[in-house]
């Protein structure tokens, strides 16, 4: 399979020269993708609704409007906004101000992938999706170092879709590190196996190595240190993405290589690619979306949610990072649910069953 990478010197910024370009949603990418335009010279408003995201953008000196006149001003609509409200606020509030021959951007291909939006056919449609969180979008830009993106046209109505995109990447920052082309379908199954599969198979590894070592009577300060407080895992991954995955074991002593290598053959039978496939297939198949869309799973959600702030390893947590004299975060409280949802959610209880004993 061939793959399109794309950097700075395959793009011209000067083909925007004359477009207003209106960001919808000054969150995470929102603030760090309009602020990055504007510092290339592009002509940059926001639009948002009424909440302290609009204060932010007025007070980087951004002009702002409501989502309606924002769209209607402009040429180029990013479309920046958490992707689980984007269905209701693209039919509401953008899609009906919106001209022939504009162009729309989304940095993610969930949406537009699964075919959650009902898209008018005389725009543009593209997606700049980067791999790297909002805040980084910024500093890796500000560093002249950019960024990975993953980016895609779903419709060419103008014939320019194509350069357009290659412009906006490059006045984004992406192009100094390089963008591959895909498709948004493409993009949004990437992006849910790895939350679905490796995300979880990882935290499990993790907790189940935590527990062991707790159980066995170590001190669960040292416990927490040894498997991620230190932040020598992350380190380590820094490295694997600058150097090379097997090559960054020389990093470790000769020790902790052969340990770690002779030990690995342990864990080769399990049976984890089967499971990883059937994932892969659920995502692929759409069939994750429609569980996604549906009301009852929004009130599983909450309650998984729920007992997940209920599991032990958050009070033991807490305990060590006072103890450690770390700044604790109270930021994963979840209240309980209401009558209402534990009665939706009868229909479903051996499964919820099980996502109690998950969470113990
Ligand atoms: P966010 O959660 O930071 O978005 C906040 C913004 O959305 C605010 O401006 C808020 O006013 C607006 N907003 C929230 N609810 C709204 C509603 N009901 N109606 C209208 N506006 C509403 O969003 P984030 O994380 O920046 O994500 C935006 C897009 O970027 C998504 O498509 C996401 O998948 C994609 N993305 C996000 C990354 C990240 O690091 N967070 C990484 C790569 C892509």
């Amino acid at each position: 399979m061939t793959v399109n990478i794309y950097h700075d010197k395959d793009a011209d910024i000067s083909i925007l020269e004359d477009s207003v370009i209106c960001v919808i949603g000054y969150g995470n990418q929102g603030r760090s993708q309009a602020l990055n335009m504007r510092d290339s010279g592009l002509n940059v408003i926001v639009g948002n609704m009424e909440d302290n995201y609009k204060k932010t953008a007025i007070k980087d000196g951004f002009e702002t409007f409501s989502i309606e006149d924002a769209v209607k001003k402009s040429d180029i609509s990013f479309i920046l906004i958490p992707d689980e409200v984007m269905k209701e606020v693209f039919a509401e509030n953008i899609k009906p101000n919106l001209k022939e021959g504009n162009t729309i951007v989304f940095a993610s291909g969930y949406n537009v992938g699964f075919n959650l939006l009902d898209l008018p056919s005389n725009s543009d449609v593209l997606m700049i999706a980067p791999r790297m969180i909002g805040v980084g979008v910024r500093e890796t830009f500000l560093t002249g170092e950019g960024f990975f993106s993953f980016i895609a046209v779903e419709q060419d109505y103008t014939g320019e879709a194509m350069s357009r995109l290659l412009a906006l990447s490059k006045a984004i920052g992406t192009l100094k590190k390089g963008a591959i082309k895909m498709s948004f379908k493409d993009e949004a199954v990437l992006d849910l196996f790895n939350e679905q599969a490796f995300g979880p198979a990882f935290g499990r590894v993790l907790l189940t190595s935590i527990n062991t070592l707790i159980d066995a009577g170590y001190p669960p300060e040292a416990v927490l240190i040894e498997m991620y407080m230190s932040g020598e895992m992350s380190y380590t991954y820094q490295k694997m993405a600058k150097i090379g995955l097997v090559k960054q074991t020389y990093f470790h002593s000769h020790t902790s290589q052969y340990g770690a290598m002779s030990r690995g053959i342990r864990y080769m039978k399990l049976p984890i690619r089967p499971i990883m496939e059937n994932t892969l297939q659920e995502i692929e198949s759409g069939e994750f979306t429609e569980e996604w869309e549906k009301r009852i799973s929004k009130s599983k959600f909450k309650l998984i949610r729920f007992f997940a702030t209920k599991q032990k390893i958050n009070k033991l947590e807490k305990q060590v990072r006072k103890n450690l004299k770390m700044k604790s975060y109270d930021i994963f409280e979840e209240e309980p649910p209401t009558e209402e949802e534990i009665k939706v959610l009868e229909k479903i209880s051996d499964e919820i069953k099980q996502f109690e004993e998950l969470y113990e």
